[in-house]
């Protein structure tokens, strides 16, 4: 089926995805520092959090504890904001729902049905792991919808939890029916983790198991270049970007140009990337203080330089950073300062 090119926006219940491009979820990374850094460059029609435990803080709620650290942030900054939240209790995760509705007022609470950690899987037997019990899938989702109601719930799977049991068109049909608002997919199975590549046809392909839904197609996608094809390829609503975006917030805004047809804009000077960095990280010690600010950032950093002119040095050096005055002395001795085609031309 051919899709109009530029894609429309699409809904999410009432809510209006524009440009149809979502920031993923990633634990450990996407947290309120680095999203404000994706909503500075703009670009990104849904920002979303880390996943939540939802046990955990429904613990943490009945014993008057504070609220999960994954939740800094989103009581208080922009819309449209998308929480993620994980269990296998359909109780637990109706009322921890519910709280982020009511309490934090969350555009949509979105399920991670894709996580393929044994911490989660193994363990807890959610995230991926309960791909294999689409009925059990069924009951989470439904009653989660009805406590969310009307903010709406979604769902983000991989196509299955190995090569040999792929079922992501029934479990889409599943969500759908248990009155999930979109489905994003992750073109691999939980077995694969991050390895070989995205498979977008089956992605594509479970477009024509869902009868109202938008399908928002994911991985793999590392360029403004990449966001177009899969467009123009593939029979997806809106596209999901992780990895690329670390380090690479702006991704979205020249993903967005690129939709709208527009030339792509360069990235960011090495300089402004580098201020960026340092933006981000003075919000992080904000939240956590210089010490624990400070070494949490080393991976974010470690980020900013990948894929660049002298990345191996600023990451030695960073790793070691305890300080303030040590990441802004390491920053302005290893933060790389030449392009690799600068450093090309020079050689
Ligand atoms: C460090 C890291 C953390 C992630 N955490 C989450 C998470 O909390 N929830 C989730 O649904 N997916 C999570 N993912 C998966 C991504 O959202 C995404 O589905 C996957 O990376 C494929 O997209 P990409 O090829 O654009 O990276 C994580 C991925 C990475 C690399």
């Amino acid at each position: 089926m051919s899709r109009p090119f530029p894609p429309p926006p699409f809904k999410i219940g009432d809510l209006v995805i524009d440009p149809p491009i979502l920031q993923a979820p990633m634990a450990g990374f996407t947290n309120a520092a680095f999203r404000q850094m994706v909503r500075d460059y703009g670009g990104s029609g849904l920002i979303a959090t880390e996943m939540v435990n939802a046990r955990g803080f429904a613990w943490m709620d009945e014993h008057a504890e504070e609220h999960p650290d994954r939740l800094w942030g989103v009581a208080e900054e922009a819309r449209p904001l998308a929480v993620q939240i994980w269990d296998n209790d359909p109780q637990t995760m109706a009322k921890v729902g519910r709280r982020l509705v009511e309490e934090y007022r969350v555009s949509v609470v979105d399920i991670n049905f894709g996580c393929p950690v044994r911490q989660v899987t193994e363990k807890a037997h959610s995230g991926s792991y309960l791909l294999r019990t689409p009925q059990r899938m069924f009951e989470i989702i439904s009653k989660l919808v009805e406590a969310c109601s009307p903010t709406p719930v979604t769902a983000k799977i991989r196509l299955g939890c190995s090569p040999e049991s792929i079922n992501c068109n029934d479990v889409a049909k599943v969500v759908e029916e248990a009155g999930a608002a979109a489905l994003t997919v992750h073109g691999r199975t939980a077995k694969d983790m991050f390895r070989g590549h995205a498979d977008w046809d089956r992605i594509s392909e479970i477009k024509g198991h869902l009868k109202n839904i938008p399908l928002i197609g994911n991985g793999d996608l590392d360029s403004a270049e990449k966001v177009v094809h899969a467009f123009k390829t593939y029979d997806v609503d809106g596209v999901m970007i992780a990895r690329a975006c670390l380090g690479r917030p702006w991704l979205f805004s020249q993903a967005a140009a690129a939709l709208r047809g527009d030339p792509v804009p360069p990235d960011p000077t090495l300089a402004e990337q580098r201020d960026c960095m340092l933006r981000h990280y003075q919000l992080v010690v904000d939240r956590f203080g210089e010490e624990k600010g400070t070494v949490l950032m080393r991976k974010y950093a470690c980020c900013y330089a990948q894929g660049k002119h002298g990345a191996r040095y600023f990451r030695t050096n960073v790793a070691r950073v305890n300080t303030a005055e040590e990441f802004h002395r390491v920053v302005e001795e290893y933060f790389p300062s030449f392009s690799n085609e600068e450093v090309k031309a020079m050689s």
